[in-house]
């Protein structure tokens, strides 16, 4: 299956990512995780990715592009992909057009996960991502059981990322709709685009999605 989730910051993407790498065993590509890890690594690319993360603004073409076309070609990701976060915009969209066609590989679905704006902010301001196995919680709606812990993997190393802040939140929402959002068009001229409502228990809403994913 090589499909792409769509939707806002907060919309629930990393989270139904995991949970649909465990059901069709296959890996979730988050370019957020990556570029974080490449920041937190200190490499060259995280340096020159950092201050526009910050920012709440997108990281330029060519170092996503880059990432993105070595970590499509990884063993693991022959079998197929769950893209969080990736594509952006439309050179990101027509460019991963372009590797799929020559990896003969086509994208089967960009599914967005709709979710009204208001609630985007209370979600993001109470998430809490794992440092080690990075599980996703919320204070407000789905804390770790011992506060502090990983149910995961047991680490104390529970994170508030650093762009969760109102400001930069505001920003990224910004650039979701300016950047992002005409990726709806995209995919639904290509016929490829499934909608289902990013609000309700996270059960539910992986139920909606793989109803969606097994017609494909
Ligand atoms: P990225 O890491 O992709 O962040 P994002 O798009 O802003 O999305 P989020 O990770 O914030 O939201 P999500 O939809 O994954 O929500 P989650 O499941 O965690 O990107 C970060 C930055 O990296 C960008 O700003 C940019 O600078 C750069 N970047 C990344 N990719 C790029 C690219 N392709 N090009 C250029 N730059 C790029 O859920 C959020 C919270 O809500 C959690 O606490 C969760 O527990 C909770 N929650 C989830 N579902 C529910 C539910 N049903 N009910 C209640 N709470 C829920
Ligand atoms: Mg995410």
């Amino acid at each position: 299956m090589r499909i792409v989730l769509l939707g806002a910051p907060g919309s629930g993407k990393g989270t139904q990512a995991q949970r649909l790498t465990g059901i069709y065993n296959i890996p979730q590509i988050s370019t957020g995780d990556l570029l974080r890890a490449a920041v937190s690594a200190g490499t060259e690319l995280g340096l020159r990715a950092k201050a526009a993360m910050e920012a709440g603004e997108l990281v330029s073409d060519d170092i996503v592009l880059g990432m993105i076309r070595e970590r499509l070609q990884q063993p693991d990701a022959v079998k197929g992909f769950i893209l969080d976060g990736f594509p952006r915009n439309l050179v990101q969209a027509e460019s991963l057009d372009a590797l799929l066609a020559e990896l003969e590989q086509p994208l089967q679905a960009g599914l967005l996960i709709d979710v009204d704006h208001d609630i985007l902010m209370k979600r993001l301001t109470g998430r809490l991502s794992c440092k080690d196995c990075a599980t996703v919680y919320n204070r407000y709606f789905s804390p770790p059981r011992q506060e502090g812990v990983c149910d995961n993997c047991g680490s104390t190393n529970l994170y508030h990322r650093a762009d969760d802040n109102e400001e930069t939140i505001g920003n990224r929402l910004k650039v979701y709709e300016s950047s992002t959002a005409p990726l709806i068009g995209y995919y639904q001229n290509q016929n490829k685009l499934k909608r289902v409502n990013g609000i309700g228990s996270m059960e539910d809403i992986s139920n909606a999605i793989q109803a969606e994913l097994d017609k494909l």
